[in-house]
């Protein structure tokens, strides 16, 4: 089969598409036949060995995909050859076919378009576990969302919707806000041309924001604890600006806030009775037409290097996916 290679760690110039061959299934797996690849950030960290989880040379990175499995192993009694299927991965999902534990997979509903359903499960598990599960969102209160226009941002946007908040969605251009505010949000802040803070102290009359969604990190996380209302909850989502900000604490304090880490990978290891109610009402969502995942470009396999630059150079809004 065909799959993206990483042969030796740096940027996307060191992938190539190469044939491999994969091993059967083990017992505890399923073989699936990828019909979509998720594009994820932590992969671009990844293939230049910065991300927490290593992977040596020579691998295929991605960690999402959707398909139709092909294959059983021999323990696994949760799904049959043929069914549609999401599943997270530690590696090899820029590839025609992968093996993934049977325990994790997520059944996709009949009519869940599989070209567009590797995009998914990712950011939209890990957006309604960190509004839900973490930030304990409530209809009526406000919810920034750095990132906005991203893979998780856009979701938080549309996620912070459906569940009632009133959203402000920050980002770096006119273009991004222009698709948060087609999503849904209400408010928008251009974070390269005002300040964050000062942008969103206007828009809650100096009240600040209840839940801050941040997939970014770096300078901006400053902002946050100055732009979070009393008893805010500041969710710690991602690094992408590429620095991990450092918070002094007297800046929680005096806001009787708190700062929540978000790590999907972990809460569905830990908690995987919570997560399949997650995606119970996010398919509930869809199916009523409330939700609609936003993938907003498909690259053929061979393009995974040319995606990952544009990821990395800030171009991609909401999703991407590859299609072997
Ligand atoms: N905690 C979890 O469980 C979890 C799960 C999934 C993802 N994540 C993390 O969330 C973050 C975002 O992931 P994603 O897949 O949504 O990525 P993405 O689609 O690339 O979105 C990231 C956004 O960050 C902003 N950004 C600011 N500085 C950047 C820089 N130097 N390079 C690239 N983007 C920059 C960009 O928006 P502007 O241009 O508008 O600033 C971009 O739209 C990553 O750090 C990822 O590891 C965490």
């Amino acid at each position: 089969m065909k799959a993206i290679v990483c042969k030796q760690l740096g940027g996307p110039e060191t992938l190539s598409l190469e044939d491999v061959t994969l091993a059967p299934p083990g017992p505890n797996e399923v073989r699936v036949r990828i019909a979509s690849a998720g594009i994820n950030f932590p992969d671009i960290l990844q293939i230049a060995g910065k991300y927490q989880f290593k992977a040596t040379p020579p691998f295929t990175p991605g960690a999402e995909v959707a398909g139709t499995v092909t294959a059983i192993g021999a323990k696994v009694s949760n799904v049959i050859i043929g069914d549609r299927v999401a599943a997270i991965v530690p590696i090899g999902g820029y590839a025609e076919e992968v093996n993934a534990n049977a325990d994790g997979l997520l059944k996709l509903p009949a009519d869940f378009d599989l070209s567009i359903a590797g995009g998914f499960a990712l950011a939209y598990g890990t957006t309604i576990h960190a509004l839900k599960q973490r930030g304990s969102l409530k209809p009526g209160e406000t919810l920034l969302v750095l990132g906005a226009a991203g893979g998780v941002g856009l979701a938080a946007v549309q996620i912070g919707k459906l569940m009632g908040a009133r959203v402000i969605a920050a980002a770096s251009s006119a273009e991004k806000l222009a698709l948060c505010r087609e999503q849904g949000a209400d408010e928008v802040i251009d974070y390269s041309k005002e300040s964050l803070k000062e942008a969103v102290k206007k828009l809650t009359k100096g009240q600040g924001a209840d839940v801050i969604y941040d997939p970014v990190g770096g300078d901006l996380a400053q902002d946050c604890f100055s732009a979070i209302n009393w008893c805010g909850r500041y969710l710690v989502v991602g690094f992408a600006a590429g620095t991990i900000p450092e918070i002094a604490m007297n800046r929680l304090l005096l806001k009787g806030a708190a700062a929540l880490g978000v790590f999907w990978g972990g809460f569905i290891v830990r908690e995987p009775k919570v997560n399949a109610e997650n995606f119970a009402e996010l398919f509930a969502w869809i199916a009523e037409g409330k939700l609609k995942p936003y993938i907003s470009k498909a690259y053929p396999l061979a393009d995974a290097a040319d995606a990952m630059r544009d990821m990395q150079a800030r171009k991609v809004t909401g999703k991407i996916v590859l299609i072997p």
